[in-house]
């Protein structure tokens, strides 16, 4: 068996290594800036009894919240410069009051801790739990925040998630851009217009007859034409102070929105079907594996590790030997690892490596 400092050093299985302790306690023994992509969901305040205990049935949120902030600071230390932190967290009712407990952690990590938040994303569930309330609505969502610790230069692999493109097409042998843009109608809309110059209509023309261009060498899979004088809204207001395309409006008489020709970024709201824990005999509150796997592609390198301090049943591990990504599993209840390793054994075998299980 290896240790887990040896697992990070120079281990190439995708193996996931799993440790059975205290997040707190084995994350203080792990070497800094050695993590690349974390991804978690801690027990929420006041939920369940985990087998092992550990945090979440603090006497008082503030317990909850101070306690899983040590764990967090944690986090921050072992991962790299250019890592991600992805926290999924829900809320708890005491005393018909909903307590607000993701965005009180997330706002003090921006305050005391120096993360930056890049995203808060919705994860939609689609269904809930059957509300008994009479007084207040069903929830159905749960925040999903994305923490950095630089600016800029942190690890993410845009084009890996992003939405396919419709391609651009020949339509009656003129180039038709991916919804249907031709620029028959932009040339209409230009010689029209009655506040273009006869300069601008002409650098309007040519501008479009480039985009065209463009269109058909696939270098672009579309855009809109805004122009002046022809009625339409220009995108970020109209004041010219605000807007450097209300400049460009005023200053050239038309601008261009052009779409990436790999693809729109996808949204910040995730539709995913959570896992159905009917049945189960512990209440151990896993994660689905689709929830897991956009923030694996999208900001662990193929050679990166990923980490849950929280790790449960090992979604995340499974999911980022899926990816072929190397990960790290901590939980206090052997149980649930032993779970965890079930689950992974196939890629270990498949890996020729083992799933290694180390006590702390
Ligand atoms: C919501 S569950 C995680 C479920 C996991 N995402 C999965 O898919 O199975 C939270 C886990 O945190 C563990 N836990 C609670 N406090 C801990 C601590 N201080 N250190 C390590 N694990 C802890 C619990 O045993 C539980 O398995």
């Amino acid at each position: 068996m290896i240790s887990i400092q040896n697992y990070i050093k120079k281990n190439n299985s995708i193996s996931p290594c799993f440790v059975c302790g205290d997040s707190l306690k084995v994350l203080k023994k792990l070497p800094a800036n050695s993590i690349d992509c974390v991804v978690t969901s801690p027990p929420y305040y006041m939920k369940r009894q985990y087998l092992g205990g550990g945090i979440g049935l603090e006497p008082t949120y503030q317990e909850y919240i101070k306690d899983l902030l040590a764990i967090v600071q944690e986090v921050y230390r072992v991962l790299k410069p250019t890592g991600s932190f992805w926290l999924n967290l829900g809320d708890s009712y005491k005393n018909k009051q909903l307590l607000n407990i993701p965005y009180r952690v997330a706002i003090s990590m921006q305050d005391e801790q120096k993360w930056i938040l890049r995203n808060t994303v919705v994860w939609d569930k689609m269904k809930g739990a059957m509300s008994q309330s009479k007084d207040s609505l069903g929830n159905v969502y749960e925040p999903f925040f994305h923490f950095v610790k630089k600016k800029s230069a942190y690890y993410y692999d845009a084009d890996a998630v992003r939405r396919k493109p419709r391609e651009a097409r020949v339509e009656n042998g003129a180039v038709v851009s991916a919804t249907g843009v031709s620029g028959v109608k932009y040339r209409r809309k230009i010689e029209l217009s009655t506040e273009l110059t006869e300069e601008q209509k002409k650098n309007a023309f040519e501008a479009l007859d480039s985009v065209l261009d463009k269109i058909k060498k696939g270098e672009l899979s579309d855009f809109r034409m805004v122009i002046k004088g022809t009625n339409q809204r220009v995108t970020n207001g109209d004041t010219t102070n605000l807007s450097g395309r209300a400049k460009e409006l005023q200053d050239k008489g038309f601008y261009f929105l052009f779409y990436n020709p790999k693809g729109s970024m996808i949204s910040d709201v995730w539709q995913i079907i959570p896992e159905d824990t009917q049945g189960r005999k512990s209440h151990f509150a896993p994660y689905p594996e689709d929830l897991v796997k956009i923030p694996i592609i999208l900001t662990c390198p193929m050679d990166g590790i990923v980490l849950d301090p929280f790790a449960g049943t090992g979604t995340t591990n499974y999911v980022a030997a899926m990816m072929q990504r190397r990960s790290i599993g901590i939980d206090m209840s052997r149980e649930y690892l032993g779970i965890a390793q079930e689950r992974c054994s196939l890629f270990g075998i498949l890996n020729n490596g083992e799933v290694e299980m180390i006590n702390e």
